[in-house]
């Protein structure tokens, strides 16, 4: 595709309308670049390259950006480009209340307006910790400029007296431990300081190294750079890199467009499958698809997740970490592996096929990276169930859970939020044993609000201290990359729109049967048409700004929480540079 296109000339970039023509409006851009210190040499007739970063002091996975940025910079300068730091809102997902889920979209408008109202030519974008990488690909999507996402990494391997620890799912596991009294006071604060020891984003298979590797199969991330650790000096290197390639592509004049198809995204869902990936890249994926023009839809992920075996050992469906990924041969060594399940066709940021660019790629640990005939998981690492509490889908990662759980029917236990969930579940005398199934409800995307990762509800106390590790747990909540159990996450329509999942009561029967793909509540329609009659709609919990556009516009889970004005059918000329 790129090869058919003439290369861009200098007056065609789009940068030039900025500063190449002789009016007065680019005597005011040239002189206020003299006025950042810049000679008309150093940047006319050079393609524009904005930098969108998303470093920031309260972001622990991007620490690095500070200097990475720079790194970009080197290269950009090196391949003739005129390079342009854009700093941009970081979604800090351990810090970012009530979750960055909610941000996500702002981040990806941001990254949009940034890129339509300066004189961009190409982006470099700089993301990695959970929703930003969704976030700055969708807006770059809509713009449809030449783009490379470049990933934080993963940080190293958290350490604890010698006991390796990840990110997420050592939290989950050794708080369970300490509320069952199987650790100290001491040895938690321990782990605390010994979980997340260096900048990068989280190095077990959480949504933060699911997206990235997911864009990398995509093809808008430099082939196997999604793997290396953020400390390693390759990382540093790759950064260098990525900033001489986007120049080149703005030449090229190489875009998402010609880079994004239905095969492309296939692709990265199939990518996700493999390494068991988190269930947050269903909405992110379904939510980039659509910014394309892609139709990718949930029963594209059943489907897909039906051949796909999960070849990555990760935690948290595995052992090891992003750090032991990478020197087992990483991203690129992993999709050899597929084989023909990846479309080796499908073109990528640095002008190659896919297939080209994994050509030859090595294995050097195949207890890390496995073979199909020694997968994990032979298929179904993702299953989407449908009925009638769950018209619109939900989706169940089946390896997660215990699985005596897959076929079950249970009495529903209802929580009618967050904090009803919060003050009832450990009291001694709620009515729970290991059969119940915990559902949470007003836990979606306008509901809670935002679609936070509450999913992985906590198990009740009395439960834990008698060794139950896991129950069927039901909700419109999304869960995080890194947790497990037999959670039941997104159901649609969300409970507070309506959803059937608004009309479960204390101990109605709920059916889960994953391999039949059904999740149903056992009760009559005569009952539910009732109860739906009586239901009354929570008010919004917005008043003003950013969350009463949020509550206007969100669209569901399904169709990846997009805001409706956002997709592809909503289509703008470019406005005039200096109107
Ligand atoms: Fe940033 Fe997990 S906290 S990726
Ligand atoms: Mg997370």
């Amino acid at each position: 595709m790129s090869e058919q296109k003439p290369r861009k000339t200098p007056e065609e970039l789009r940068s030039h309308r900025w500063y190449g023509v002789k009016d007065l409006r680019s005597f005011g851009h040239r002189s206020r670049t003299a006025q950042m210190g810049f000679g008309r040499e150093e940047y006319a007739g050079k393609p524009v390259i904005m930098i969108i970063n998303t470093w920031s002091d309260i972001n622990p996975c991007h620490t690095h950006f500070k200097q990475r940025v720079e790194e970009v910079k080197r290269g950009v300068w090196q391949a003739g480009g005129f390079p342009v730091e854009m700093p941009a809102m970081t979604l800090s997902e351990p810090f970012q209340k009530p979750t960055t889920m909610l941000y996500r979209n702002l981040l990806a408008m941001e990254t949009e307006e940034i890129l339509r109202a300066y004189p961009a030519d190409g982006c470099v974008l700089m993301g990695g910790c959970d929703k930003t990488t969704p976030a700055l690909v969708m807006g770059a999507v809509s713009m449809n400029l030449p783009m490379i996402y470049m990933p934080a990494g993963p940080m190293l391997r958290g350490n604890w007296n010698g006991v390796t620890l990840g990110s997420g799912s050592d939290t989950w596991k050794y708080w369970a431990e300490l509320r069952a009294g199987k650790i100290t006071e001491e040895d938690w604060q321990e782990i605390e300081g010994g979980i997340a020891r260096s900048p990068g984003h989280c190095m077990t298979m959480g949504t933060a190294s699911t997206m990235t590797s997911a864009t990398e199969a995509l093809g808008l991330i430099m082939p196997g750079y999604s793997s290396i650790p953020a400390p390693d000096s390759r990382h540093a290197q790759m950064a260098s890199l990525t900033g001489r390639r986007i120049v080149e592509m703005v030449w090229e004049d190489l875009k998402p467009s010609d880079l994004l198809t239905p095969a492309s995204f296939d692709n990265a869902v199939t990518t996700v499958l493999a390494l068991s990936g988190s269930t947050n890249a269903v909405v992110h994926l379904i939510a980039m698809a659509r910014r394309s023009g892609i139709d990718l839809d949930l029963k594209r992920f059943d489907d897909l997740a039906r051949r796909t075996p999960v070849l990555a050992n990760l935690r948290p469906a595995g052992k090891y970490l992003m750090e032991d990924f990478y020197y087992a041969g990483g991203l690129r060594a992993l999709l050899v592996q597929l084989g023909d399940l990846i479309d080796g066709s499908a073109l990528t940021v640095n002008g190659r096929t896919l297939g080209e660019n994994i050509a030859g790629a090595e294995v050097f640990n195949d207890d890390v990276i496995l073979s199909k005939d020694k997968a994990l998981i032979a298929s179904d690492g993702l299953a989407v169930l449908y009925g009638n509490l769950a018209p619109g889908g939900a989706v169940i990662k089946p390896a997660a859970a215990e699985p005596h759980l897959l076929a079950h029917t249970g009495k529903a236990v209802v929580f009618k939020d967050y904090n009803d969930m919060a003050a009832r579940v450990d009291d001694p005398a709620l009515d729970v044993d290991e059969n119940s199934v915990l559902v949470l409800q007003s836990a979606g995307p306008l509901g809670a609000p935002g679609m936070p990762e509450w999913g992985q509800l906590p198990l009740p106390k009395k439960l834990l201290e008698k060794g139950v590790r896991d129950m069927v747990r039901i909700s419109d909540a999304r869960m995080s990359g890194t947790s497990y159990g037999a959670c039941v996450l997104h159901v649609t329509p969300e409970s507070h729109v309506g959803g059937p999942l608004a009309l479960v009561r204390e101990g109605d029967l709920i059916e889960l049967d994953v391999a039949a793909r059904k999740l149903n509540l056992l009760v009559s329609e005569a009952e539910l048409a009732q109860r739906r009659a009586a239901w009354v709609q929570p008010p919004s919990k917005f008043t003003r700004g950013y969350g009463v556009l949020y509550a206007a516009h969100i669209q569901q889970a399904d169709v990846g929480c997009d805001f409706d004005f956002l997709e592809t059918d909503h289509v703008e000329p470019e406005r005039q540079a200096d109107a």
